[in-house]
């Protein structure tokens, strides 16, 4: 039963690709009053009282030109800024190995034979652009700030002062939470805060290091957990703003 494992993480990454794709295609419902969507934050530009730098822009192009095909695309703020997110899960060494297994079956698991020949890792073109993890890591932290701000802003209403809670506020903060968990457990992190290193006692700033060192272990020795659990908390915080924002469930309110 080896395969019950990549066959779960199969289904698991295909499904939230798939709504991750429609939710961006839409450019519409994914805010609601003080409520942001993760998909669409920050959002640059757009129709809604979120918006960085305003309207849609008028650059975005009628059409695309695709061996010869002409695709109308209409603008969502997704496009601009989904690219982060899926560059930083896609290239997470947790989730290499998931889909490496799962999808490529190259290699398929421990012990198990693999249906191809050769298995050159990541040393070579084009697996080795995987090593670009690290730069993505300091964009996810950036977007790790957007959401805390965005989920401390879903606990106000009419203005900065009158705070309300409804189960919204609470799930959008849960996923700032949630990521950062993931983020901060990351392997690049680890390295860079504790990497070039051979003795935490020979250091200048061992003490202070020891301990971001320690928080980051901790956090990456449950990194599959924390990427499983931000993965469903992200889409399903996309799927409670938007129901509120068509209309079909009402916010609860807690206080
Ligand atoms: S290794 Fe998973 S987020 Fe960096």
């Amino acid at each position: 039963m080896w395969w019950l494992e990549p066959l779960a993480v199969a289904l698991g990454l295909s499904a939230f690709g798939i709504y991750s794709f429609w939710a961006a295609l839409q450019g519409d419902h994914y805010a609601w009053g003080p409520y942001l969507s993760p998909f669409y934050s920050p959002e640059l530009f757009g129709n809604s009282s979120h918006a960085l730098f305003g309207p849609p822009p008028s650059w975005w192009p009628a059409a695309f030109s695709m061996f010869g095909v002409e695709l109308h695309i209409p603008f969502s703020p997704a496009f601009l800024i989904l690219w982060a997110p899926l560059g930083f899960r896609g290239t997470c060494y947790y989730y290499r190995k998931a889909y490496y297994r799962s999808f490529f079956q190259n290699p398929t698991a421990c012990a198990v034979g693999k249906p191809w020949k050769s298995y050159c890792g990541e040393t070579a073109f084009p697996l080795i652009l995987q090593n670009i993890h690290r730069y993505f890591l300091y964009v996810a932290i950036v977007f790790i700030a957007f959401l805390t701000y965005d989920g401390l802003k879903a606990f106000t209403r009419e203005g900065p002062k009158d705070y309300v809670a409804g189960l919204g506020s609470v799930v959008l903060l849960l996923n700032a939470f949630f990521l950062a968990m993931y983020t901060f457990g990351c392997h690049s992190l680890r390295h860079l805060v504790g990497g070039h290193l051979d003795s935490f006692s020979d250091s200048a700033s061992s003490c202070t290091r020891h301990k971001i060192w320690s928080g980051v272990t901790c956090l990456n020795e449950r990194h599959m957990m924390w990427a499983w659990i931000s993965l469903f908390w992200v889409g399903f915080s996309d799927v409670y703003v938007r129901l509120v924002s068509m209309g079909r469930i009402a916010d609860l309110r807690i206080f």
